[in-house]
């Protein structure tokens, strides 16, 4: 299949690497000659990585066969070629809309639009394109090579026959899809931010030090890093907006925010991609 992917941050870095790696022709397109550098870089180390893992003939020839279906440019134009887009631009309805409309006029009829959104409404982006019936959500965790998961989201015209082309690509990229309705957050978000959120609660009472909080839901837990490591791994600012659309789309006090979330991110403190966050990073 030809696939595009907008964006060529952590996700959008990452979806083109796994369509590559399982065959597709893809073509990453970014409006920054930096960032797409920036995520061949990183689609190239995590290859590595990949590679590393197996033996012999498997692991010969990996990275250069992958990056040789893998190919990137600031125009949009080639992304007219595609049989299905997915959109993975920071989460920002505005920006999301412009490049769904521009996508719309460039990409022939019969093709896929998809987002990976984490929390914005698909039926508001189809709302935006005159195919609606051929929007869809196509929601990747971080870090994509690893992460099994992909939630498909319906938005409200989404038809049968986009929702299984959808379905049938994610298992084609190794992942389990897992249908969902369009509400905000979706089922991941909705579930896994307020107890983020919850965490920094307690972080900001002075119930427990970060980590403090983080060894109780990983030892007591089992999860493989504790929530306010997750936030910083995350992005704090990508997990502020997430509660913000949880907290408008429901009208819900209980996606309200924690202050100190919203502290971190005044100060520039976003996690992990700034270097501090919760925690410290070198
Ligand atoms: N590319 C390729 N392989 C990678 C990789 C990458 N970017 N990152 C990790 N790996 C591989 C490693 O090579 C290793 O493979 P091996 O077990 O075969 O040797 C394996 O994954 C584990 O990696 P590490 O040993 O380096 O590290 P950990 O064991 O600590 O695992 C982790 C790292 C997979 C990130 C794990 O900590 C984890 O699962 N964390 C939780 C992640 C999570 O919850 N993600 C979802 C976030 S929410 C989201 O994305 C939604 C959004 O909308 C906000």
């Amino acid at each position: 299949m030809r696939i595009g992917v907008v964006g060529a941050g952590t996700m959008g870095s990452g979806i083109a690497q796994v369509a590559a790696f399982h065959g597709h022709q893809v073509y990453l397109q970014d409006a920054q000659t930096e960032a797409l550098e920036r995520g061949l870089g990183r689609v190239r180390k995590s290859l590595e990585r990949v590679a590393a893992r197996k033996e012999g003939a498997e692991a010969e020839g990996l990275v250069e066969q992958t990056l040789s279906r893998l190919t990137s440019g600031v125009e949009l134009e080639p992304l007219g070629e595609s049989e299905l887009v997915v959109e993975a631009v920071f989460e920002n309805f505005e920006v999301k809309k412009s490049i769904f409309e521009t996508l719309d006029g460039l990409c022939p009829p019969a093709a896929i639009l998809a987002s990976n959104t984490s929390s914005i409404s698909i039926t508001r982006l189809a709302a935006a394109t005159g195919r609606s019936e051929r929007v869809i959500g196509m929601h990747f965790m971080n870090p994509v090579p690893v992460m099994k998961l992909v939630e498909v989201i319906r938005g409200v015209a989404t038809s049968d026959a986009c929702f299984e082309a959808t379905r049938d690509l994610a298992l084609d990229l190794g992942k389990t899809p897992v249908e969902v309705n369009d509400f905000p957050g979706f089922v991941s978000n909705r579930v896994l931010l307020p107890m983020l959120n919850e965490a920094m609660f307690a972080v900001m009472e002075g119930v427990a030090k970060p980590e403090a909080v983080d060894q109780v839901m990983k030892l007591g837990m089992n999860h493989p890093m504790g929530p306010l490591q997750l936030a910083d791994f995350i992005g704090l600012d990508v997990c502020l907006d997430i509660l913000n659309v949880l907290y408008e789309g429901f009208k819900d006090p209980k996606y309200r925010p924690c202050p100190l979330l919203r502290q971190l991110v005044d100060a520039g403190r976003l996690g992990r991609k700034s270097g501090h966050g919760f925690y410290r990073y070198e």
